[in-house]
């Protein structure tokens, strides 16, 4: 396998509407899909052209990942996520190569794509996503 190019890379903020003008107005980036994510206690929104996004994501709920991320580092770079042909068979040929995986299976992400965590452990310590991209 192969990772392809960095799909988004993932920013923590605390209130996506105090962030956003400052990509939008000051630094330029198109605002693309933003919606809250209720099984991740999340609201995202995508900013940028591609191929390559940031990601701004805020909690919406106080016992998230996400929220206790924010509570314990402040605001900040997340997660980089890498765009795959194919999310199942990545992540089996992931697993069987002894990557721990946060998600097993592919689950519905932002936009609609669908993507998978693999865990920090395994990675270096940065967090891993992969968006299934065609
Ligand atoms: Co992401």
């Amino acid at each position: 396998m192969h990772l392809g190019l960095i799909h988004h890379v993932g920013y923590v903020v605390a209130d996506l509407d105090a962030e956003i003008p400052v990509y939008r107005d000051v630094l330029g980036m198109e605002v693309g899909v933003r919606e809250v994510m209720p099984d991740q206690g999340v609201e995202a929104v995508l900013l940028g052209g591609g191929p390559s996004y940031v990601e701004l994501i805020a909690p919406v709920s106080e016992d998230t990942g996400v929220a206790r991320f924010l509570a314990k580092k402040g605001p900040g770079m997340h997660h980089v996520a890498f765009a795959v042909p194919h999310l199942e068979s990545t992540l089996r040929e992931l697993s069987d190569e002894g990557v721990e995986l946060i998600d097993t299976a592919p689950r519905r992400g932002l936009g609609g794509h669908m993507v998978a965590f693999l865990h920090p452990r395994s990675t270096g310590g940065v967090l891993t996503e992969l968006v299934e991209e065609h």
